[in-house]
This record gives C-alpha cells, sequence and structure tokens, in this order.
C-alpha cells in the first residue's frame, strides 16, 4: 500500500519552519516524541536514512518511515545519506516521504535523481556536506525544490554546529540567486537556541534540531524556543 504524503509548502518570505530530526528522539517511543514535537510548532519531521557506507553509522528504512507516516501530521523529509540512492527512493516515496534530499556526494547523474523525485510528485532536494563548494549547485538550480546545507559531517546527532557554515549558507544563496532560484535552504546539524538566528540571518529558512529538541526533557517547550529563538511566524501547515 502507498501512504499518500502530506504535501509539504515551501516557507513564505520571512517564515522559519523548524524540523525537529528523529535521529534523537526515542526509537521506542517515535510515536510520543512526534506528537510532542508537533504540539510544540514543528512544520516537518526529519527522517535521517544511513546505510553504513557513505555514512559511518546505519539507521532506518522504508518500513519505519512508513510507520512514522501513520503518526505524523506534518510533512515527512527524508534526508537520504546512503549510496546509490535512485535503488531506494520509489520506496521512500511509497511509505509517505513527502520530501527526499540525496547528497551531491552520493549521486553520479543529479539532474536525473531530482526528475526521479519530482516525477514521483515529491520534492526534491540537494545536500551539500561541509567540504562541498556551494557552486556544485550552478547546473541543477532549476531542479531542486530545496537545499540541504550540513553543518556537521553527517552520521552522528549531537554534534557542534561548524561556524564556517554561516558563508556557506552565503554562498549557496548567491549561486541560487544567480540562477534565479528562490529554493529555501535548509541548515542540519548543530543547531540550537544559541546560534538559530545567527542561522536564519545568513540565509536558511528551514531549521533541522535533533539534538537540541529530542535531547531536551520536554521536546515540546524545546521545539517552542527553537522557534523563538529565530523570528518568524509558524507556517501554516
Ligand atoms: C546528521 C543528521 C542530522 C542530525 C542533526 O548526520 O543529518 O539530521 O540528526 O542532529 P543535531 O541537531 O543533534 O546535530
Ligand atoms: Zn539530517
Amino acid at each position: 500500500m502507498t501512504i499518500r504524503p502530506t504535501l509539504w509548502r515551501p516557507p513564505a518570505q520571512g517564515q522559519i519552519q523548524i524540523a525537529p530530526s528523529i535521529l534523537s528522539a526515542d526509537f521506542s517511543a517515535l510515536a510520543r516524541d512526534i506528537e510532542a514535537a508537533e504540539h510544540g510548532g514543528a512544520d516537518l519531521i526529519h527522517v535521517d536514512v544511513m546505510d553504513g557506507h557513505f555514512v559511518p553509522n546505519i539507521t532506518i528504512g522504508p518500513p519505519v518511515v512508513r510507520a512514522i507516516a501513520r503518526v505524523a501530521t506534518k510533512p515527512l523529509d527524508v534526508h537520504l545519506m546512503i549510496e546509490e540512492p535512485d535503488r531506494y527512493i520509489e520506496d521512500f516515496a511509497r511509505a509517505g516521504a513527502s520530501m527526499i534530499s540525496v547528497h551531491v556526494e552520493a549521486v553520479p547523474h543529479l539532474q536525473r535523481t531530482l526528475g526521479f523525485i519530482r516525477k514521483l510528485g515529491l520534492s526534491a532536494g540537494v545536500v551539500l556536506n561541509p567540504s562541498t563548494p556551494a557552486v556544485m549547485l550552478e547546473d541543477v538550480a532549476g531542479d531542486l525544490d530545496f537545499v540541504l546545507v550540513m553543518s556537521v559531517n553527517p552520521g552522528f546527532g549531537g554534534q557542534a554546529f561548524i561556524p564556517h557554515s554561516l558563508d556557506k549558507l552565503r554562498r549557496v544563496r548567491d549561486v541560487l540567486t544567480r540562477a534565479r532560484s528562490t529554493a529555501p535552504i535548509e541548515i542540519d546539524g548543530g543547531v540550537d537556541t544559541a546560534n538559530a538566528a545567527a542561522i536564519v540571518a545568513a540565509g536558511a529558512s528551514i531549521l533541522v534540531a535533533g539534538n537540541a529538541i529530542f535531547g531536551s526533557p520536554d521536546p515540546e517547550a524545546a521545539t517552542r524556543a527553537l522557534r523563538a529563538a529565530v523570528a518568524g511566524p509558524a507556517t501554516a501547515a
């Protein structure tokens, strides 16, 4: 059975979307933790898929995404940190993903992969590792719906934000603007209430946060606190 995905709408000008990453959630109580984040005002649920090859960690696959889709009311933002993502994109789409992002470092034919994701009716994102230059987006800017800038080296939650990522955000925005794209930029890794305002000022409008939300004893309050730390009203679902 194919789960019908919840439609994702990009943040409007001045709006910020909060995307709690379930990587730091209690995997034995995912439904409870997702509900708490949604009550706290989460706009998306960020799902980190790792294969033990592209990154040195293994997490979850389509069956768990399918289970999450049954309990989440917000769009599922599926971040694929896997080799050969083309082989699994359809499975994640069927499992209920609304957004799928792939790493430029893992995909040889990026334009084709983005087209494949969009053809399935989903929003397509391109992810850049910290060492991957913004210019890699130049020739696919018209083929993507959002960009995901990694502000840690992917693989684990709870790592420290790499300060250079603020410059990276500005360079990504420049590349997109030159290519006449207004696609939103998502940031992932080490985001918390202390750095969120600077991150937004540098150009990100979708904030992923794992440890800052699910590492807290009260994920609902932590989601609210992250929203309060940045300017901009909650987006309507
Ligand atoms: C890292 C993942 C992130 C991670 C973020 O590889 O892509 O989504 O969960 O977690 P924090 O916010 O704890 O850095
Ligand atoms: Zn992620």
